[in-house]
């Protein structure tokens, strides 16, 4: 199935369930899915009712699209995204977004669960993605290049919106809302990586590590989008503590933190809407 076929469907589908205008888009991570939630006047879009389109098999993932309300303003979110490691072909990780571009959208924020890297974090805090490193070995725009959304060599010079970065950030200051800043690095996973990794990543510049977004955010950005990124910090980095590392934690470790990441992604809506 051709991958704009999928995307052409999902617009489709999402124009047909709901007209309202959408001031950005949302892809939620590992155990962000509750913001949703929290949006007034919400119609969902169930991943399987729209033809071809991908599941996401990750426990805490629901496979769905949520438009809803914040504020005054309507916003189109992803409840379950599609990573590398699930066996996808790199095309595919950014549908996603090309679906939110071809929605008249300008904004995508892109939230993962991350391990911390830099050892002055703690588990359970959230950082805004400053910069990222793609450690993954792939690239989401390999292939004919689809010249309707930008340019066959994009530049990544900036990806990340460093207005909207310093706005959270002062406001979240504000509110005395933990919240740091750094590089997120993106590895394939599935398997968490090793002590020695880790201490190599730090070394490299990398504050935090996941298995998601990166493809997210290059797609996005070749598509003139504006990016911006939150990750919620669920655990240290392998060797960084003595415990092990688990799904179940990370996403017992999320819950913890879903009031704060809920409160951060409001001051990060309230920027993209004053930007
Ligand atoms: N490594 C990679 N991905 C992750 C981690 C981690 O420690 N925690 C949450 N997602």
């Amino acid at each position: 199935m051709p991958y704009q076929l999928v995307i052409d469907h999902a617009v489709n589908a999402i124009r047909a369930a709901d007209s309202r205008t959408l001031s950005a888009g949302l892809i939620l991570g590992s155990g962000l899915g509750g913001f949703a939630d929290t949006l007034e006047n919400r119609v969902t879009v169930d991943y399987t009712s729209i033809q071809d389109f991908p599941v996401s098999k990750v426990e805490g993932h629901q496979n769905r699209f949520v438009i809803g309300d914040a504020d005054g303003l309507t916003y189109l979110v992803m409840q379950g995204r599609f990573h590398y490691y699930e066996g996808y072909p790199p095309q595919m990780l950014g549908i996603g977004v090309r679906i939110m571009a071809d929605l008249g959208i300008k904004t995508v924020v892109l939230t993962n669960a991350a391990g911390a890297v830099n050892p002055t974090f703690q588990a359970g805090q959230l950082m805004m993605i400053t910069d990222h490193i793609n450690y993954s070995g792939m690239n989401p725009l390999i292939g004919d290049n689809s010249a309707r959304y930008g340019t066959r060599f994009p530049d990544m010079s900036t990806v990340y919106d460093h207005g909207i970065i310093t706005a959270v950030l002062s406001r979240a200051k504000d509110a005395r809302l933990p919240l740091q800043r750094g590089v997120y690095g993106m590895l394939s996973g599935p398997s968490f990586e090793t002590p020695a990794e880790i201490r190599m990543f730090g070394r490299l510049g990398i504050d935090a590590v996941g298995m998601s977004t990166v493809p997210e955010a290059i797609v996005a950005k070749h598509a003139g989008l504006r990016v911006v990124g939150m990750s919620l910090l669920t655990n240290m980095a392998a060797g960084i503590e003595s415990e092990p590392l688990s799904h179940e934690d990370v996403n017992r470790i999320a819950a913890l933190a879903a009031e704060d990441a809920t409160k951060v992604l409001r001051l990060i809506l309230k920027a993209v809407d004053e930007a």
